[in-house]
């Protein structure tokens, strides 16, 4: 099979809004994002992702676009972005912009005309959306047409007086879910990818693409995730789009959905599919969830971290796509806490674990994402006031928290622990007033560790993270870490984080430590001729007994015996 370029990209993700503010708004917007391309470049990078930067009300920072042509005045101009995809290609780096397909902004054109009965347009565009009659109780109270629950905490529907009718949303109440057995609607999403795709766009992260689909019996169900998330007919429409606007204008395509099978992963990403080219799948990310936890229940319950989970997941997907198709491995983007805070330990360890995460990771084959300040140990916030999160699902849960029972400070360290708002924060540049982000109040807190936690600090010493994440870059491109297999060294080991990478030309043996404790075990492989080439405290011989630090993670490579 002819490799794609994408293969061996490696993809930065860019959260626009706290990334780098050029014109002291408190907001990140494209000039800035420009401003840091030859960073970028200087990293390793070789492609970017950018959130969505469409004209949006900004309930879900942008997710919630009201115009999918122009693009949101926080932002820019439209000149601004087609410098920014020039410049990019200049650099030898692609573009990859987000692609909002299950819905769209209450205040999309599209939205005002279908609410609205007395609109011009509202025929044509009433069925854009999912639209259902109310129930009514034996008492004659409204009800809700089922007690499905959005991905954000609260009901999914909304009710709309002048029409008499509820509209679905599965996010936000003000970002209603498209209809996609709808042809019409369809066809002019299709034209909004055309549109960027002849701006010059490589391609696309495909927004809450497993979430297509609904059942339209609208059966009950509580949250009833099964009726409204990963329906079999959302491959039919995946592949549509692939096949009319991804393949035959040679953009790449990354969806986006949890829990997969084997087969569905092969429809999603394998080689010969019609839908994307890589998968973000979700298997390794919430694997700290304290399951007993009920007044913050879910991911926003932390617990002990389940290793064995975080390696099955791992290994899992490797094994799903090796041959057949391509992996994609990143530890967390703008919807988790920070990786450091999360698995690793962001006060005492914070280099040692920040740079243990980074040798787990990156020695295993697949497309990697960073995430932006990933490379510098970006660390979760210390949330004080409820008022200082942005988050639009904060506020449902918060309240959902409360309703389970929890005082105002578990719903608060909860939301401190696991909120998104975490990973958002502006990007810690340097230790200047607002961490050289922008020169006035951003518009959500910085970090209060920037002082010491920024690029600057980091960005000539060769022992920080950031240089770690900028040696593994290029190590990734000339040991061909991307041809090997990956074998988990006695998986089932709750303790530890041991793989083999073995590429053509020479093995990788990665051994970590995701404890704050010490940790010993035996490692029953053959151990000859491997160099310890990276180690996060000193240089450590390779035995058949290993003994590791808090936090410590070592990286040997054994080259292959050339025959003659
Ligand atoms: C997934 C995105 O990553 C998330 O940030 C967003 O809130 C939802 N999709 C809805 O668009």
């Amino acid at each position: 099979m002819e490799r794609k370029g994408w293969q061996d990209a490696i993809i930065y993700q860019i959260y626009l809004r706290s990334f780098k503010d050029s014109n002291n708004d408190g907001i990140g917007d494209f000039k800035g994002l420009i401003s840091k391309l030859d960073y970028l470049s200087d990293l390793g990078v070789n492609a970017i992702w950018v959130s969505p930067h469409y004209e949006s009300p900004m309930d879900d920072n942008g997710y919630d676009i009201s115009n999918f042509f122009e693009v949101s005045k926080d932002y820019g101009t439209l000149n601004d972005v087609k410098k920014f995809i020039n410049l990019a290609h200049q650099k030898d780096m692609k573009v990859i912009f987000d692609l909002v397909l299950n819905h769209t902004s209450d205040e999309h054109e599209w939205f005002k005309a279908a609410k609205n009965p007395v609109h011009v347009d509202h025929h044509k565009y009433h069925d854009y959306y999912i639209w259902q009659k109310p129930k009514y109780d034996k008492d004659g109270d409204r009800q809700m047409p089922t007690q499905w629950r959005s991905w954000f905490g609260g009901g999914v529907w909304e009710y709309n007086e002048p029409t008499d009718e509820y509209y679905l949303h599965i996010f936000s109440k003000k970002m209603p879910d498209l209809n996609w057995r709808n042809s019409n609607m369809k066809r002019d999403l299709k034209d909004v990818a055309k549109w960027w795709i002849n701006l010059g766009v490589d391609g696309f992260r495909v927004d809450a693409s497993n979430h297509l689909e609904k059942n339209w019996d609208f059966p009950e169900g509580h949250p009833g995730y099964e009726h409204f998330s990963s329906l079999p007919k959302h491959h039919e429409y995946l592949e549509e789009f692939g096949i009319e606007i991804f393949h035959p204008n040679n953009v790449m395509a990354m969806g986006e959905a949890g829990g997969a099978t084997k087969e569905e992963a092969l429809k999603y990403c394998g080689f010969d599919n019609n839908e994307f080219d890589l998968l973000i799948h979700f298997g390794h990310v919430w694997a700290d969830c304290d399951d007993s936890n009920h007044l913050t229940p879910g991911k926003w319950s932390k617990g002990n971290i389940d290793l064995n989970h975080i390696k099955k997941s791992f290994n899992r997907w490797f094994r799903m796509l090796n041959g057949d198709g391509w992996n994609l491995i990143y530890w967390h983007n703008h919807d988790h806490p920070r990786v450091i805070s999360h698995y690793g330990n962001d006060s005492v360890y914070h280099t040692e674990s920040g740079k243990m995460l980074a040798y787990s990771l990156y020695f295993m084959p697949g497309t990697p994402i960073i995430y932006q300040g990933e490379e510098i140990g970006m660390t979760n916030v210390d949330y004080k006031d409820l008022n200082d999160f942005r988050d639009v699902e904060v506020y449902t849960e918060y309240k959902n928290f409360l309703s389970f029972g929890a005082t105002h400070e578990v719903a608060m360290q909860a939301l401190r622990n696991r909120s998104r708002d975490n990973a958002r924060s502006p990007f810690q540049w340097n230790n200047d007033v607002h961490s050289g982000f922008s020169k006035v109040t951003p518009w959500m807190n910085i970090n209060e560790n920037y002082s010491q936690i920024n690029l600057k600090n980091q960005i000539n010493d060769k022992n920080s993270i950031f240089s770690t994440y900028k040696e593994l870059i290029r190590m990734r491109k000339e040991d061909n870490i991307n041809d090997g297999i990956l074998e988990f060294i006695d998986i089932d080991n709750k303790d530890t984080f041991v793989y083999v990478n073995e590429t053509p030309t020479a093995k990788f043996l990665v051994l970590s430590n995701f404890y704050s404790k010490k940790i010993i075990f035996d490692l029953n492989i053959d151990i000859e001729d491997y160099e310890n080439i990276l180690y996060n405290y000193k240089e450590k011989e390779l035995t058949n007994k290993m003994k590791l630090l808090p936090y410590e993670a070592l990286v040997y490579k054994k080259r292959n015996r050339v025959m003659k």
